[in-house]
């Protein structure tokens, strides 16, 4: 293999463009026929959640290919008190680097950086395949469970602190600004070149 020099490191404001741009490429027709991840990255951007020492791209030779971006979420304790946590996606590989590692490397770093910063958990949607590989389990099975869906096995958390979900018994729900209305969403990829939207086995909407 070529030697290679990767470097993750937060994104500057000048890069946003492109890491929209990224997304929108890994994201492009895998769960619908095209993508709103993009314009959720820019939402995220604008939302007083957002943590610009957490919005990360990964760089390899000198190369932006890819990204993850962190935003701050609470748990609600059934005793009725907020426990401060944090969410993230999308998380983003350029699709001619996936299935190579970069996407591990990205997410343990990220939540090295993470935990440096203070976060105790965190709680995400996605799939388990991926993310069961660096410390992530399934909610419900440690009694913080997914508010639209108590019984989802796609709601996972992972502790950053040990113990910091010890006892914990709560409800999450995404922050605000990951509900993003398709139709802007289809308004903002206007201002993007055209890409050709498919139908394709396998996509969740
Ligand atoms: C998901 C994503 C970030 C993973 O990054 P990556 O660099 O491709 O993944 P890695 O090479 O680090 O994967 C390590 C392991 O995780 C699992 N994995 C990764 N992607 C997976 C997928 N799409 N489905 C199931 N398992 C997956 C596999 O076990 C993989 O090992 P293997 O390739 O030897 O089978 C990247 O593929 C991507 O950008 N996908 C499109 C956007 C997306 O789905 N983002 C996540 C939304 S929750």
């Amino acid at each position: 293999m070529d030697s290679e020099n990767i470097t993750i490191r937060p994104t500057q404001i000048d890069e946003y463009g492109f890491t929209e741009n990224l997304t929108r490429e890994a994201f492009w027709n895998v769960y619908r026929p095209g993508c709103l991840e993009h314009y959720l990255l820019r939402c995220i951007r604008s939302c007083g959640d957002y943590m610009p020492e957490l919005d990360l791209v990964l760089e390899r030779n000198g190369t932006i290919i890819g990204h993850i971006i962190y935003v701050r979420a609470e748990i609600e304790i059934d005793s009725g008190d907020k426990l401060p946590i944090m969410t993230f996606g999308p998380i983003s590989i350029d699709p001619q680097y996936k299935r190579q590692g970069y996407g591990t490397m990205l997410l343990r770093q990220s939540m090295e950086i993470a935990r440096r910063l203070g976060t105790g958990a965190l709680a995400i949607t996605g799939n388990i395949d991926f993310y069961g590989n660096s410390s992530f389990f399934v909610g419900k099975s440690s009694g913080i469970r997914y508010r639209d869906d108590p019984d989802a096995d796609y709601f996972l958390v992972a502790e950053l602190k040990k113990g910091f979900l010890d006892g914990v018994s709560g409800a999450f729900s995404e922050p605000p600004c990951y509900n993003v209305d398709p139709a802007d969403a289809e308004e903002y990829d206007k201002s993007f070149p055209p890409k050709q939207k498919l139908k394709l086995p396998g996509q969740l909407v």
